[in-house]
């Protein structure tokens, strides 16, 4: 149990611009200024000029087209049981997907794929609040009306819901609808931490056995998956033993 008194349903209350530099930089700053910021506080940007990613990569996404937001949730949990939280966000844009006909799963340690492509990525981020409280900020890029000409522009194999689906999605609607399975995730996260979702993500991300390798900087490692740890990390068996993977990019 990860919080002393269970969540009465939550309350998101979102806030739309048309345009930012990122919304985790901008939810970070309110964070700053206010150490009362409400839990269920949402940033979402049409346009965003400076998004990042892991590893500070460029998040890239046409105005109007995607969906860039980002969300704040108080918490007392210790700092290790927070990847776990990204984990269960990750699971929720994969519910509302699978709602939508698209069979994406998750990827470790926070995408979500169709296929081998990437339809979602997910930064989380921390500050300290009073009390020896923390707020997290956990921001979503959703590509939702990327064509393919704009998918093919990226670096990397990226996907949409319009080009799996055919079909055009309002963005806001889109936000709305994730709420649902957010607050289901988040509520599964804070009875239960990793544990509660353990099982499921590791069905969905898996399966245990499967060849992988991990790369974090300049270290690479391979192996196959051996499962998930307590709190998220990844469990590569290698030729020399098992290791434990707190971060890196898998391929
Ligand atoms: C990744 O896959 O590397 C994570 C991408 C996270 C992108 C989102 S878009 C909303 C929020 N604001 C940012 O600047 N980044 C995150």
């Amino acid at each position: 149990m990860l919080k002393k008194e269970v969540r009465q349903g939550m309350k998101f209350n979102i806030q739309w611009f048309d345009q930012l530099p990122s919304t985790n930089a901008y939810l970070r700053g309110l964070a700053d200024e206010n150490r009362a910021l409400p839990s269920g506080t949402v940033i979402a940007a049409r346009e965003q000029t400076a998004g990042r990613g892991r590893q500070n990569r460029q998040w890239r996404s046409a105005p109007n087209r995607n969906l860039c937001f980002s969300l704040f949730l108080r918490t007392d949990a210790e700092l290790i049981n927070i990847p776990a939280l990204t984990m269960a966000a990750a699971l929720a844009v994969d519910d509302l997907l699978h709602d939508q006909g698209i069979s994406s799963e998750p990827k470790w340690p926070n995408d979500v794929l169709v296929g081998r492509r990437k339809i979602c990525g997910i930064l989380s981020g921390h500050v300290a609040l009073d009390g020896g409280a923390r707020g997290i900020i956990i921001g979503i890029g959703l590509n939702i009306n990327m064509t393919a000409e704009e998918a093919a522009a990226i670096d990397r194999p990226a996907t949409s819901i319009l080009i799996e689906t055919g079909r055009t999605a309002d963005v806001s609607q889109t936000l709305e609808k994730l709420f649902q399975p957010l607050e289901k995730r988040i509520a599964q996260w804070e009875s239960g931490g990793f544990e509660a979702i353990r099982e499921e993500w590791t069905l969905k991300a898996g399966p245990v056995g499967k060849p992988l390798a991990v790369h974090d900087g300049e270290i690479g490692k391979s192996g196959t998956l051996a499962g998930f740890g307590l709190h998220g990390e990844l469990l590569l068996q290698t030729a020399n033993g098992m290791e434990t993977i707190w971060s890196g990019d898998v391929s």
